[in-house]
């Protein structure tokens, strides 16, 4: 059930402050909030069961290494999967660089990397360099003036030369969810390995990897209530198999002699060598529980009501432009005549409003919305109507003059 007060009482963080004035969370695309039961859980572990997993011979490190492999099943579940096809990493952004480096030796010359323009720094440049060092060629997917993916010649896009797509779920500018399911199934037909940046959508949606077919899914636990310090990287047992491991070193081998050969173990534990983020990890487990309880639809439903209602109060100031205004998630971009996203951003902030101003590390976004910086707000499960009203009310009187003040 949405119970939304029951929801807010538990992030101790919105009855703080900042600049003065009641916190107003809208980064959530950048990362979100942390519940009472994740922080409970790192305070538990830091205090009682601070010892390392898979390594230790006595009751404490059993323990903890249990709850570490509870995880494992329980973001399975949550997505769909088994576990043996989880990897644990630090976030997406590692994610995707195991998948992009570990993918490397099956890239040749010529071979072709589709995505898009509306992808994220972590999700190109990895394969920028991939194809740098195979002599491939990137080649992006064309998108409708909207900036969505036009799927009107997506076979002739799907062509024979191209040997891995690579592409972001849902845009963390834009706010898309791209078409998945239907390049997926296309990408199929011809054996072309499909991966998707998970960061804005397994946080958001509800993802079933087995009804979508997808072969990797990256994502972050810390945009989805947890602690920083832990992502997941999905692929089916197939495709974990064929990728190359690039981060070696205690726990991924199973043995190594002195000439330098060495063996590694079977998927996951291949990929996850040194000790991991224990704590965060073990967290990750109770937002995934707290986000459960609550629903992924219904997460999803109430994060676009918030940005229907933002959107039908703002798209008629005539100083305020939104370059997205049919997103399909919590995530508005727009700006304001005549002063700069950063300016905007820092006042909002005096206003106690926390935003995201720049290029939201999609740095090719200027090709599909013809700027590089916009404010960003976007929406999570604890926001109000009476906080968009806030937000609202500011962006009404904002001006050049008072953003100035700040400064004087
Ligand atoms: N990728 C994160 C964002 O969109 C940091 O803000």
């Amino acid at each position: 059930m949405f119970d939304l007060d029951n929801i807010r009482e538990n992030f101790p963080i919105l009855k703080t402050q900042m600049s003065g004035q009641p916190l107003i969370y809208f980064d959530n695309a950048a990362t979100t909030l942390k519940p009472l039961g994740v922080i409970r859980e790192v305070e538990r572990i830091l205090s009682t069961q601070s010892v390392n997993i898979h390594r230790g011979d006595y009751q404490l490190s059993y323990e903890i290494s249990n709850q570490y492999e509870e995880v494992r099943n329980t973001v399975a579940k949550f997505i769909n999967a088994k576990s043996d096809e989880i990897v644990f990493t630090s976030g997406a952004t590692e994610g995707l660089n195991f998948i992009a480096y570990g993918l490397e030796y099956l890239i040749e010359e010529g071979d072709v990397i589709l995505t898009t323009h509306t992808d994220h720094a972590s999700n190109l440049l990895p394969w920028f360099e991939v194809a740098k060092r195979k002599k491939a060629k990137i080649e992006y997917f064309k998108l409708t003036s909207e900036g969505r993916i036009d799927l009107t010649h997506l076979d002739k896009q799907i062509h024979s030369k191209v040997k891995v797509v690579t592409l972001v779920h849902v845009s963390n500018v834009l706010g898309y969810i791209n078409p998945v399911k239907e390049i997926i199934e296309l990408a199929h037909q011809k054996d072309i390995c499909v991966v998707l940046d998970g960061a804005q959508s397994v946080a958001h949606l509800s993802i079933d990897v087995k009804e979508l077919d997808v072969d990797f899914l990256a994502w972050s636990g810390h945009k989805m209530c947890s602690p920083t310090g832990i992502g997941v990287l999905y692929g089916k047992k197939a495709w974990l198999d064929k990728l190359r491991s690039i981060k070696l070193g205690g726990g991924a081998n199973a043995v190594f002699d002195e000439n330098g050969s060495y063996e590694l173990k079977s998927s996951p534990a291949r990929f996850e060598a040194g000790t991991p983020a224990i704590e965060s990890t073990i967290a990750l487990k109770a937002a995934i529980d707290f986000l459960s309880s609550i629903g992924m639809d219904q997460i999803h439903t109430y994060e676009m009501m918030l940005k229907d209602y933002f959107i039908s109060k703002i798209q008629h100031f005539s100083h305020l432009k939104v370059y997205n205004l049919t997103t399909d998630t919590g995530i508005v971009i727009f700006n304001i005549d005549g002063i700069f996203a950063q300016d905007a951003a820092a006042y909002l902030s005096s206003k106690g409003i926390a935003v995201r101003a720049g290029n939201h590390c999609a740095k090719l976004i200027h090709h599909v919305i013809g700027v590089t910086e916009t404010l960003r707000a976007s929406f999570y499960l604890y926001n109000t109507v009476s906080e968009v009203d806030v937000l609202v009310e500011t962006l009404k009187e904002i001006t050049l003059e008072k953003c100035v003040d700040l400064y004087i």
